[in-house]
């Protein structure tokens, strides 16, 4: 567990003498569509299962993924949120030294100095927040790195490294006998085309993380997994493994979201269009600099000493400071992209802090 994350909406509505109910959370990067009808409805119509174990083996549920990523069930580690599933990697890992992004998900740098690894950072900042694959290269050799992982897209910046560049990253690293994690907790978003999960056959030093709990908006359920062709690790993660890890409605869950094509395809189109709308609505504030986003957030900088989150909440809004990231010195911040009305009221709060007063 590490510092502050988005979507700490209790906390901060406790320290700001707020009601929950009135806040907007724009600090997690949730599905703006909510859960899927069809989720809620076998949620509510299965509450009996409380009653009994879950599958321990959890078959169907390895079928259900498996089938989404043309893989087959040996290839996948399941974890309670995708978090849970970092853990247990740098717990079998044991590296002597990771390579990480800055600014990036801290988890990993969290879960990887638990087992001692140093930690080496990548900085982005100066390139527009874009990772060079061959300076990233150059540092990997210079600093003798036996495991690296990147975000991809990256959180909090919402970049992209595209897939010819994965590739060769991954056959570099593969080649130089290097672990390479590769984070794809936000690609349902973007692209599927995008995966490198098409590289992991006979790659045991390719690594994919997934999580389902942005996607199909289940954060309080929690439900992740991990991909790879390398059967040692996938008998190290099992053997360390707690049983019944997975609870019976986060199995549910994943079991029927992954085959609700429609849900999936509506929720990239909409948030493809709200993205737009808020970056275009955005770049009109003159103090924000934006970076050009392919997830289901923004990240920008804003050209001023003035705490934004802090005066934002005090109009019901929550966004994430992004202070706490490694690699990041001025005063950068994360929103999501929500429903239309949402996204409206975050522009017209901007417009009032700005402007002073709301412009139709
Ligand atoms: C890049 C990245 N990976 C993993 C996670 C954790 O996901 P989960 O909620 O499935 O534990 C997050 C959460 O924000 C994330 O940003």
């Amino acid at each position: 567990m590490a510092g502050l994350h988005g979507g700490n909406i209790k906390e901060i509505a406790e320290i700001y003498h707020l009601s929950e109910k009135s806040i907007i959370d724009f600090s997690a990067n949730i599905n703006p569509l909510g859960l899927s009808e069809n989720l809620l409805k076998v949620l509510k119509e299965n509450t009996d299962q409380i009653l009994h174990y879950p599958d321990l083996r959890y078959t169907e549920l390895k079928k259900e993924i498996a089938n989404y990523h043309s893989l087959t069930p040996e290839n996948i580690f399941l974890g309670n949120g995708a978090a849970e599933v970092i853990y247990s990697l740098a717990n079998i890992l044991k590296s002597q030294q990771l390579l990480v992004l800055a600014p990036t998900f801290s988890e990993y740098e969290d879960a990887f100095a638990h087992q001692k690894t140093n930690i080496v950072y990548f900085k982005t900042k100066d390139n527009d927040f874009k990772v060079n694959t061959t300076d990233l290269m150059i540092k990997i050799q210079e600093e003798k790195v036996d495991t690296l992982c990147i975000c991809n897209p990256n959180n909090p910046t919402g970049t992209i490294i595209e897939k010819e560049e994965m590739i060769k990253l991954a056959k570099f690293c593969q080649n130089n006998q290097i672990y390479l994690i590769i984070d794809e907790a936000f690609m349902d978003f973007v692209d599927e085309k995008e995966s490198l999960t098409t590289e992991l056959r006979g790659n045991e030093y390719l690594v994919i993380l997934r999580s389902l709990t942005k996607i199909f908006a289940i954060p309080g359920l929690r439900l992740g997994y991990l991909l790879t062709d390398n059967s040692h690790m996938m008998d190290d993660l099992e053997s360390n493994a707690i049983p019944w890890r997975i609870n019976c409605f986060a199995d549910m869950a994943g079991r029927e979201s992954l085959k609700d094509k429609q849900y999936l395809a509506e929720t990239l189109s909409y948030v493809e269009k709200e993205r737009l709308f808020l970056e275009s609505s955005l770049t009109k504030f003159t103090e924000l600099k934006l970076v050009k986003s392919s997830a289901n957030f923004i990240f920008f900088e804003y050209l001023s000493t003035v705490d934004l989150q802090k005066a934002l909440i005090e109009m019901n809004i929550l966004i994430r400071d992004c202070s706490n990231y490694k690699g990041l010195d001025g005063n950068y911040y994360r929103i999501a992209v929500r429903t239309r009305e949402e996204n409206e009221k975050l522009v017209e709060a901007l417009e009032r802090y700005f402007y002073g007063k709301s412009h139709s």
